[in-house]
């Protein structure tokens, strides 16, 4: 029997930025519950929020300063409570972020520990004496500004590390105390009845044991991420990893049918080891491969084949391609090929995690300088590494503001500037928008076996046509996506028999097969039943 997690789907929230109910101007946890029918009629299975939990937000909620609480911004616990028997009452999995590498620099560990070396939680984030020169203890440097990733505490005469911005200090996990405090977060949703974590970058959270020095990397040059000067040999995803991931997965084991995602941008061949030597690591280390593949069919054929490949035994694929660190899908193909996106997310083999707003194929933002937010275009601006383009609010009807908040507030990030033609309800009202197809999609890959889990296999096509099987015991369905803007002939890969298309991206009549052959319009895509 498979589990919700293999056959579902995944809907991310960005909880600023999908509905407020207070009139702040910021999305929160009842505006949340409010909106639970319209993920119910798309059809997703669950949902995770990125972090609602106290935090001075230097780093919009990733700097969390209590594990166990609700920023008042999203609401309290009760609203939470509230949201999760509401998602579960519309048959919906809850899913939250667990944030282990870092806490705040405000969390009250941190400050006890930063009070003195002698304090009993010293050990608990990871303090290193100068280098003999008195400069930092090695040439690690920060994600977001490419600086020393280690800060100076006068007063205890030590440094200490953040992999991020300084006030997100690293936590240390190969203290004991500090590993069954962060373990018992864990069993502290659990027993809310949280269904799962989706774990900010888990491959970053054992260090290397010696600090040893990064090597530098001959491919930078100045313009590109000043962060990626060095290659991160020694600053993250170290051997050690796999009894971090271990026991995450003991404390999820304690529960039944719990889901843990790894937020890991690795190449697949390292990805797969985060599944754990006898899959006892993560249940899904997420796949970010197609958001860094060239959109071009080949490029993106060869992704999935060495993918698939790549995966142990027993060991269940997950897509990704988009969440609140990337452009937006429809800023990075294009609207057109963002349907086709969508198509090859939903019929991929393995669980799709689609991001809000990407079902109506939202763009970028347009976000004036006056407007920044993000803390990493703030540190290197202008390299197009700020991540608000990403984060605009959800536009749910045609009026000022768009149903997000009431249109005499200003939201946290501006709407975007065609929220009165793209947003929910005027796509709801059109047969033929994303969010129509995306629906049908989505009805489509449910009610059928051979989409939601069944084996894949490369079918052969000219280029610019990606072309796939997915079978399950009889059932057979053809994918084949044009991800180009010219019109394709595909050739079917056998008789042609009863196969008839399904569902196109494209509105209109669905093209018919006709000697064995059938002609795909520009950037169309295609589910055939076989
Ligand atoms: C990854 C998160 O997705 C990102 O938004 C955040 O800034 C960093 N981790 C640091 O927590």
């Amino acid at each position: 029997m498979s589990k919700w997690w293999q056959i579902g789907i995944v809907y991310q929230i960005y909880p600023r930025s999908f509905q407020d109910s207070n009139g702040d101007g910021v999305g929160d946890l009842p505006g949340i519950t409010q909106r639970l029918g319209y993920l119910q009629e798309l059809g997703v299975d669950a949902i995770w929020i990125s972090p609602i939990y106290p935090s001075p937000m230097a780093d919009f909620g990733y700097d969390v300063s209590d594990y166990r609480d609700i920023h008042p911004l999203f609401g309290t616990m009760a609203d939470m409570d509230h949201l999760i028997q509401a998602a579960h009452d519309h048959n919906l999995k809850l899913i939250l972020d667990f944030v282990p590498n870092h806490t705040s620099d405000e969390h009250p560990w941190f400050l006890e520990s930063r009070s003195s070396r002698r304090s009993p939680k010293r050990d608990w984030y990871i303090w290193r004496d100068p280098a003999p020169d008195g400069g930092p203890p090695n040439n690690w440097l920060s994600r977001f500004d490419g600086q020393s990733a280690w800060e100076w505490d006068a007063k205890t005469g030590q440094y200490y590390l953040h992999s991020f911005l300084a006030e997100q200090p690293d936590l240390n996990w190969r203290n004991p105390e500090l590993r069954a405090a962060m373990l018992d977060v864990l069993r502290f949703w659990f027993d809310k009845g949280v269904d799962g974590f989706r774990v900010d970058v888990s491959y970053r959270v054992m260090k290397d044991a010696q600090f040893r020095d990064n090597p530098p990397n001959p491919n930078w040059q100045p313009g590109m991420d000043p962060a990626k000067q060095v290659i991160e040999t020694y600053s993250r995803n170290t051997p050690d990893i796999e009894h971090f991931n271990r026991w995450l997965r003991e404390v999820a084991d304690e529960y039944e049918d719990r889901v843990l995602i790894g937020e890991i941008n690795l190449p697949p061949h390292e990805l797969v080891k985060h599944y754990g030597r006898s899959l006892n690591g993560f249940h899904l280390p997420f796949n970010f491969n197609l958001i860094f593949t060239p959109w071009d069919a080949a490029a993106v054929r060869t992704l999935i084949e060495t993918y698939e490949v790549a995966l142990p035994d027993g060991a269940w694929p997950n897509w990704v391609l988009g969440n609140h660190d990337q452009h937006r899908i429809a800023s990075r193909v294009g609207a057109a090929q963002a349907r086709v996106a969508m198509m090859l997310l939903l019929t991929l083999r393995g669980t799709p995690t689609l991001y809000y707003g990407d079902e109506l194929g939202m763009l970028d933002g347009d976000i004036a300088p006056e407007q920044v937010q993000d803390p990493w275009e703030k540190k290197v601006p202008g390299l197009g590494l700020g991540r608000d383009p990403e984060r605009t609010p959800l536009p749910w009807t045609a009026v000022p503001n768009a149903g997000f908040c009431p249109p005499d507030v200003t939201p946290w990030l501006p709407l975007n500037a065609d929220a009165a033609a793209v947003n929910v309800a005027s796509q709801q009202a059109n047969p033929v928008s994303m969010l129509t197809f995306t629906q049908k999609l989505i009805q489509l890959r449910r009610e059928t076996a051979a989409l939601n889990q069944g084996s894949y296999h490369s079918l052969p096509a000219p280029d610019g046509l990606l072309a796939y099987e997915r079978r399950h015991g009889e059932q057979i369905c053809w994918v084949v996506l044009n991800m180009t803007g010219e019109s394709k002939k595909w050739e079917l890969p056998g008789d042609a028999g009863e196969t008839s298309v399904l569902l196109s991206t494209e509105a209109g009549e669905l093209p018919g097969i006709a000697n064995g052959a059938l002609h795909l319009r520009p950037n169309e895509g295609l589910v055939l039943s076989v």
